[in-house]
């Protein structure tokens, strides 16, 4: 039987950490949709194509052949046969995968795929749009939030572990463009589902905000 839970949020409210945490333990698929978008920018540029070009985005997202292997953990986004789960990861990805995603024909793709990926299968599903767009009948909706300077703290003490020097305030102003960008676009913004559940992951650890949203699911 299909079973989705939503989770959404800003970057760094703690979304992926907790959804693949939580997938692991109830043992449902993690659908990491964001990296989804990430996979989309890194082809458009391998591509030369501009992040707002809707036709041919339209187009290059239709011919992509894009897979998560879900037997690893974390799991391992693939485009075509090369493992991209780490080429994604960088500063530039996420600002052009903010960009494609504001794209009709990109969002289009993406959550047809996504809807095809979960079809029939027990799934937390993380992104902006999945309690909103994608899975407006799932069974649970979360929706994480945290206070603007624990976020960036969280996103700057990610990338120094990644071995990247990089100021604070950079990290707060690209983290701040993308929430605008996300937040403000017309198509399926950054905001809860009516019936999603508000998280503040300001002053709790994961494993706090999975307790919190285990209590939920009971
Ligand atoms: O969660 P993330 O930081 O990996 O997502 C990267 C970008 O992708 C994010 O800035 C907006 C976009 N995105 C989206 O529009 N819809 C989703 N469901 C997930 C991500």
């Amino acid at each position: 039987m299909n079973e989705i839970i939503t989770i959404d949020g800003p970057a760094g409210s703690g979304k992926s950490t907790i959804s693949r945490a939580l997938a692991k333990k109830i043992n449902f698929l993690y659908l990491d949709t964001g990296a989804m978008y990430r996979a989309v920018g890194l082809a458009a540029k391998r591509m030369g194509i501009r992040p707002d070009h809707g036709k041919r985005l339209g187009e290059l997202v239709k011919s992509m052949d894009l897979y998560f292997k879900t037997d690893e953990d974390p799991p391992k986004l693939f485009l075509a046969k090369e493992d991209i789960s780490l080429t994604i990861r960088s500063p530039e990805m996420d600002m052009l995968a903010s960009k494609v995603s504001a794209v009709r024909e990109v969002r289009e793709g993406m959550s047809h795929l996504q809807r095809k990926m979960a079809r029939g299968l027990k799934v937390v599903a993380e992104g902006r749009d999945m309690g909103t767009v994608v899975f407006p009948d799932a069974e649970h909706k979360f929706f994480l939030t945290a206070l603007p300077e624990v976020r960036v703290e969280r996103r700057y003490r990610e990338r120094l572990r990644r071995g990247e020097s990089v100021h604070k305030e950079i990290v707060e102003s690209e983290l701040k463009k993308r929430d605008r960008n996300d937040q403000t676009r017309s198509l399926a913004p950054l905001k809860p589902a009516e019936d999603a559940k508000l998280i503040d992951s300001t002053q709790l650890t994961p494993e706090q905000v999975i307790e919190e949203i285990m209590g939920h699911l009971k």
